[in-house]
């Protein structure tokens, strides 16, 4: 069952779903949890950061993973997932290093890797948090992706290499591989949010929500999990009938 919450505006929605993240957890404060980066979670961690500024909540015993990461480019790129979620998030939290996941590209055994990362996050993550790209992607699951993905490399699709330019920068080296948590441990978890915002986004969240499920929108195989909350702003819901919708 997946909830479509539209919200009015991006900082709506961001003080909403941040507001929502503090109680989640505060309520589990032992949660285990993936976050992703990109541009539209950036204003629901400022809000979460304010709100454990000022003491609402706490991450002290939960455990973050990292959605994906980009491989091929330096390690500290200001594209790079770690760099971005450090930038936004984990540098103002109070997150236990210990309890901070990451994907590492550069790792020796990349399969390995996968692996134990993997199996970390057995039997399920409490939380997922997730974005969108412009072709239905969920972290770098891309077109045509299994269900039953495991963590693993992936080569981005062109478009994903292209608008990661944004993250990177105009002429720096572009990424055209990755690594990313697999549709198997995403459908898995307890809860799944995924938030987006911007025109940018408006066919391909009536796609995702409108058109018959299909690996040709992985996004669209979220239909199907039990739990699973859809934020969207007015922009990014412009073209769903009013029927689909829970307002924020
Ligand atoms: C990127 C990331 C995704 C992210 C998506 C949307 O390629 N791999 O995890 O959710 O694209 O990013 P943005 O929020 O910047 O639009």
């Amino acid at each position: 069952m997946i909830h479509v919450v539209r919200y009015e505006s991006p900082e709506a929605l961001a003080e909403h779903v941040a507001a929502r993240f503090a109680s989640f957890l505060t309520d589990e404060p032992a949660a285990r949890m993936a976050l992703p980066t990109g541009a539209t979670p950036e204003p629901v961690y400022a809000g979460i950061v304010e709100a454990v500024r000022a003491g609402v909540t706490s991450f002290r015993r939960a455990h973050v993973f990292l959605l994906d990461e980009f491989g091929g480019v330096p390690p500290d790129a200001k594209g790079r997932c770690d760099v971005m979620l450090h930038r936004a998030l984990l540098d103002h939290v109070d997150v236990t290093p210990q309890h901070y996941h990451r994907l590492d590209p550069e790792a020796e055994d990349l399969a390995a890797m996968c692996a134990a990362y993997d199996a970390s996050m057995k039997p399920a993550l409490d939380l997922m948090m997730l974005g969108i790209g412009r072709n239905g992607h969920v972290g770098m699951n891309e077109p045509g992706t299994s269900p039953e993905s495991a963590t693993r490399r992936v080569e981005l699709a062109p478009s994903t290499t292209q608008a990661s330019v944004r993250y990177f920068g105009e002429g720096a080296a572009l990424p055209t591989w990755g690594v990313t948590i697999g549709l198997s441990a995403i459908l898995a978890a307890r809860t799944i949010w995924i938030l987006a915002t911007g025109e940018s986004k408006a066919d391909i969240v009536r796609d995702v929500l409108l058109d018959p499920v299909s690996t040709t929108r992985p996004a669209s195989l979220l239909r199907g999990h039990p739990d699973c909350w859809f934020f969207v702003d007015a922009a990014a819901a412009a073209k769903l009938p009013v029927g689909v919708l829970s307002r924020g």
